[in-house]
């Protein structure tokens, strides 16, 4: 099929996918709005029949309907609170408007990564306060709703560029379909009517940049986000492809003193969204992160002179369940089995430092790709980019046991 043809057919299925309901669309243009009160609430889902028996049954499925039945919408304002009513009909909605896709796997890995994303941004603006916790929730949720869009339209030519694990997916997806996700995802939410800001972030999630902290804040918050989802969660493309994390905290405002909070945000964030939606997606849907699953708890060091890059190596770890030690003065108790390394403004005396406690306490070394170093034990060290996600310490470890094995 020719080049413009297939980029046609992607964006003429738009408009035959069914769409987003009007109380979804109601909630979505609510959001933000001081005044919205529980009872708001409760007449906008009730007119919806259908709509409001599938809510409860997952409302009655999720974490709240475990301790008690939940038998009216006016029950579940009350029990799961205004905030996660909302997310829980917007989740059921999003969903439902998606239809069928024709790639094994690929609705199941989408939609995770769409609910861990959703989850990061609301925890980003929990602690910025520059964007609506809600808004940035929805923001996540729909990101990227255009590769569900593309998937349905053109499955052969989506597998084709998932199979290629390109290190710019926008690029790949526009050679093989003429269009990409993120432009496809502005489409549909225009079509659907929904608030220019969050079709504005849609289109610009793989595009960050320090002006929308001011013009449309939300475009930054959805990109690390976007970044954030995939370290302890599922993802669709290749770590390689993800933007720079130090420069995305800078547009967000995330200084070193302040990764603490945002990865304890983050766990939180991340375990009430996954407990409330993990309903949603119905039987057969397998759980979380099967597929990617953790490695088991390992000990490792880190070293950056850079403070940012230092905690958000740790962090990063941390969350994945690993343990982080100081490469020197362990006392030999918990050894790091790893050292990774970001030798960026590292001093020649720094890095023979490092070299040496990795000799001492037997570590094996890695390094991120940020910094080009290939002399020494350096050269042999695996290459990691900077954000650590889920994949990247996984194929570590799984070198790791090659080497030993
Ligand atoms: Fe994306
Ligand atoms: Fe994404």
């Amino acid at each position: 099929m020719p080049h413009g043809a297939r980029r046609a057919l992607v964006l003429s299925s738009i408009h035959d996918l069914p769409p987003l309901n009007q109380v979804a669309r109601h909630l979505i243009g609510m959001l933000g709005n001081d005044r919205t009160s529980a009872l708001d609430l409760d007449h906008v889902i009730r007119n919806d029949q259908a709509l409001t028996a599938r809510v409860l049954k997952h409302a009655n499925g999720s974490m709240y309907g475990k301790s008690r039945r939940i038998a009216s919408l006016a029950e579940a304002v009350v029990l799961m609170g205004e905030n996660q009513l909302q997310e829980l009909v917007l989740g059921v909605s999003v969903l439902e408007s998606m239809g069928q896709v024709l790639l094994p796997g690929f609705e199941e890995v989408a939609w995770d990564h769409s609910v861990d994303c959703a989850a990061a941004a609301r925890a980003l603006a929990r602690l910025d306060r520059k964007v609506d916790p809600e808004v940035a929730f929805v923001a996540g949720l729909l990101h990227d709703i255009g590769l569900l869009v593309m998937a349905r339209a053109a499955p052969a030519e989506m597998a084709d560029v998932m199979a290629l694990a390109p290190d710019d997916p926008l690029a790949s997806e526009r050679r093989h379909l003429g269009v990409n996700h993120a432009q496809v995802g502005q489409r549909l939410l225009e079509m659907w009517n929904l608030p220019p800001v969050l079709a504005e972030a849609v289109r610009l999630h793989h595009a960050p940049h320090r002006k929308y902290a001011v013009i449309n804040p939300l475009v930054n918050v959805v990109a690390l986000a976007d970044v954030l989802a995939t370290i302890g969660g599922n993802t669709l493309y290749p770590a390689a492809a993800r933007p720079d994390p130090f420069a995305l905290l800078k547009m967000c405002g995330v200084s070193v003193d302040r990764l603490p909070a945002l990865f304890d945000e983050l766990a939180q964030s991340r375990d009430e969204a996954r407990r409330l939606l993990a309903t949603v997606r119905g039987p057969g849907h397998r759980p979380q992160d099967t597929d990617e699953s953790p490695a088991a708890p390992r000990v490792f060091s880190v070293f950056a002179v850079d403070a940012l890059r230092r905690g958000w190596y740790e962090h990063s770890l941390r969350h994945l369940g690993h343990s982080v030690v100081s490469p020197e003065g362990h006392d030999g108790f918990e050894a790091p089995e790893w050292i990774i390394a970001d030798l960026h403004g590292a001093s020649p005396d720094s890095r023979a430092r490092i070299e040496r406690a990795a000799g001492t306490c037997g570590a094996r070394l890695a390094l991120v790709t940020t910094t080009v170093v290939s002399s020494g034990p350096w050269r042999e060290a695996p290459r990691l980019t900077p954000v650590l996600d889920t994949r990247v310490i996984g194929q570590l470890l799984a070198q790791d046991s090659l080497a030993y094995a």
